[in-house]
């Protein structure tokens, strides 16, 4: 029925109204690039847009709609998409801090209840999972993506899209996704934004490339490309990655979207001569649709009518489109995601907010706990002085790309939430004390000036005056908590930095808050791994919050004073300085590991480490500590070979010791010791998030199969190669007990 109908559709259209399928042009909320044709109502009417983003709202949605369905000659309704990455009204956590759950459930529960928020308020169309592997944290966009691990990544990305999607785009209630950005964008040399990327091909397929087979594998409707220039080609412009991988050798049958303008950027990249050889190259390479750039529609007729670009071809991306409009449901009803109703019950329901809620307390990371200084018992703290930029900060709690997100009224912040869980018995004394604007001289500011987030100088008199108030209220109060960390527009996109330490003069009022002697507490909001080497040294615990969403302050309550347990992991390694970066914990042994625990030490010196710096990280991947207290016995295995046709299980018994309930991510890592590609010190291959009672014992155990095993081989085949293995259980990547097996041909 669907082929029928759209083949019929397809057969009255005129190439210039194809050409208008191809077409997405952005509203004028969010928009993050040049602002090229405003007026996109009068180009739907001439039946010159396919989609439009950046615009949302039940009736305005139904303005639109109506233009497309009763102004044009055909009638065909627009997809409207957004960019719904962590929530739409009720805001979740960032996505690094949903990936720091390590909880699958969690992570598709958010994206199912954006889904329901979105579809309802006009949209039907989102722009993620961004599924962009990231080692370095100078790199802004570190903050959407689940961290450096492909099968973390994988399982991120996938999970996400089962949110959005459910299981049937015909539901009222479930969203397009998008896989994005397709490919190498992650790897955007020293982390500056949009910038080239280099990567062998081994490495571009064991780790850039899963997740986002998987997604296709998991029926992702749609593929955004990247903006990045992958190996000397930009991804925008490339045929291999569009046609060849991702349809030919991948089997994807949805359509492909571009990136802001990235056609119109094949141009200073140096890859097209103009903006019609732009044009001509990423429709050729397999780019379906042009966002904002408004190529397509200046010339795709042209090109056809020239022979460089083939109308068969337009027809077929424009059936991917029109095949996309119809599993949405838009032909049947094309406002059926305008639904006032709908939007006024689910749009920050208690329900939403209440998962909101829930999956933020899961994302906190307990970086440090020295003498249980957390969680905050109030029958025997009297007094808590709260201070830092970000604790009362309603404007940053939601974080970046909370694009329909509300940062005025709706987030409750950190004081809001320790009044409301404290107030009756505990003095709450708060003094925002610090100030997280990057201080620089007055020159710099103004050669600056309008561009990014806030900036001051060093002699701001503001600065000595919070300090002192910061000083004042701590000398009131038994335990001192402060909510430190970035600015919200500090990590996104077109947000690089140079440093990874905190900003402005946050460390240093944490230097005059230690002279007090006072247990003191860090609660870290950010988008990236920090350098936290000051407060590692000298701060009792260390809570990571990322950017926890709307109910952030209540779900961070909830964790400090101990009515929740800690239980999120890393997902991405915090370095020492920004000097070690990238680092990452699957990392080569090279021909000269450096032993930091041998006796004799002058063997070391010719060994790869550094001079000034352990080559450890500050906090490994996987690692997060609990108010309960899980030990590990030693591994067991069902066998010491594994055959290629076989199964091993491997099973640990854990026990909780603590006092307290808590949830434990058991990790489960191999490492092979020979391959005809050199293989990584180890790999993640499983991991179960698990629930413990106060003294309660469980034996956990994985399945490993040889499938588990497989990687890209010297010649690029897919497969295992017998030999000897270790396989590793434990809390982090660097706490874990290990065993060793043999992968035998039979
Ligand atoms: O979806 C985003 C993308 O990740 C970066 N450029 C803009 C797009 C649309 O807002």
């Amino acid at each position: 029925k669907m082929d029928a109908f759209i083949g019929g559709l397809i057969n009255q259209m005129t190439l210039k109204e194809k050409v208008g399928q191809l077409d997405l042009q952005s509203g004028f909320r969010n928009v993050t690039g040049p602002f090229i044709n405003e007026s996109y109502e009068q180009q739907i009417k001439d039946g010159q847009v396919g989609a439009i983003f950046n615009a949302y709202g039940a009736d305005f949605g139904r303005e639109l709609q109506k233009i497309a369905v009763e102004e044009t000659r055909l009638g065909i309704p627009l997809i409207v998409g957004h960019d719904i990455i962590h929530g739409h009204k009720t805001i979740f956590p960032q996505s690094i801090g949903e990936a720091a759950t390590w909880d699958l459930d969690a992570v598709k529960l958010s994206a199912r209840v954006a889904a329901k928020e979105a579809s309802a308020d006009g949209i039907m169309w989102t722009f993620a999972p961004m599924a962009d592997l990231v080692r370095d944290p100078r790199w802004g966009r570190v903050s959407e993506a689940a961290g450096e691990d492909p099968f973390l990544s994988t399982a991120m990305a996938v999970a996400r899209v089962e949110g959005f999607q459910g299981d049937d785009l015909s539901q009222e209630d479930t969203i397009m996704a998008t896989a994005k950005h397709f490919v190498g964008y992650g790897l955007s040399q020293a982390g500056r934004d949009y910038h080239t990327t280099d990567v062998s091909e081994h490495e571009l397929w064991t780790t850039q490339m899963p997740p986002f087979k998987a997604m296709v594998d998991a029926g992702v409707a749609t593929f955004m490309t990247s903006f990045n220039d992958l190996n000397g080609i930009p991804a925008t412009g490339s045929k291999r990655l569009l046609t060849d991988i991702l349809r030919d050798q991948w089997g994807f049958e949805g359509f492909v979207v571009t990136d802001y303008t990235a056609i119109n950027e094949l141009v200073p990249h140096g890859y097209a001569r103009d903006d019609k050889h732009a044009a001509e190259i990423a429709f050729n390479a397999g780019a379906d649709m042009d966002m904002v750039g408004q190529l397509y529609i200046n010339y795709l007729e042209e090109l056809v009518a020239e022979g460089k670009v083939s109308e068969e071809k337009i027809d077929t991306a424009v059936r991917q489109i029109l095949e996309m409009k119809w599993r949405l449901g838009l032909f049947e009803d094309p406002y059926r995601y305008n639904d006032e109703s709908r939007a006024e019950r689910e749009i920050l329901s208690v329900e939403n907010q209440n998962a909101a809620r829930d999956v933020a307390r899961k994302s906190f990371v307990l970086l440090k706990n020295d003498n249980q200084t957390l969680p905050l018992k109030d029958d025997e703290i009297k007094s808590i002085t709260l201070i830092g930029p970000l604790a009362d900060s309603k404007f940053d709690m939601i974080g970046n790309w909370a694009a329909a997100g509300d940062r005025k009224s709706h987030p409750v912040t950190v004081l809001e939430g320790f009044k409301h869980r404290f107030g009756k018995n505990v003095k709450i004394n708060y003094a925002k004390g610090a100030s997280y604007e990057y201080i620089i001289s007055q020159e710099e500011i103004d050669a600056l000036q309008g561009i990014g987030v806030p900036r001051i100088t060093a002699d701001d008199s503001s600065l000595e005056k919070e300090m002192k108030r910061a000083i004042a209220a701590s000398k009131k109060s038994d335990v001192i908590v402060m909510v430190m960390g970035e600015e919200q527009r500090m990590s996104g996109e077109a947000s690089s930095r140079t440093e990874l330490t905190l900003p402005g003069n946050q460390q240093q009022v944490m230097e005059e808050l230690k002279k007090l002697g006072k247990p003191m507490v860090l609660v870290v909001m950010s988008g990236r791994p920090n350098d936290l080497r000051w407060a590692d040294e000298n701060v009792d615990a260390i809570l990571h919050a990322w950017y926890p969403g709307t109910m952030g302050g209540i779900a961070l309550a909830d964790v400090l004073s101990g009515d929740y347990t800690p239980s999120g992991k890393l997902p991405m390694t915090f370095p020492r300085s920004v000097g070690q970066v990238p680092i990452y914990y699957n990392e080569k042994n090279t021909g000269r590991p450096y032993f930091a625990n041998n006796p004799n030490q002058r063997q070391e010196h010719y060994k790869s480490r550094y001079d000034d710096s352990p080559n450890t990280p500050l906090y490994a991947f996987g690692h997060g500590l609990s108010y309960a207290q899980f030990d590990y016995g030693d591994i067991r295995l069902s066998s010491e070979a594994l055959t290629v046709d076989g199964e091993l299980t491997v099973s640990v018994d854990i026990t909780n010791s603590g006092n307290y309930a808590g949830e434990e991510v058991v990790q489960l890592y191999t490492r092979q010791h020979v391959g005809s590609i050199t293989r990584p010190v180890k790999e993640l291959k499983g991991f179960q998030k698990v629930h413990f009672d106060k003294g309660e014992s469980k034996t956990i155990s994985f399945t490993l199969t040889p499938a588990d095993l497989a990687f890209y081989r010297a010649d690029m085949s897919w497969g295992v190669e017998a030999g000897s293995f270790d396989v590793f259980v434990g809390t982090a990547s660097d706490d874990v007990k290990k065993a060793s097996f043999e992968l035998v041909e039979k």
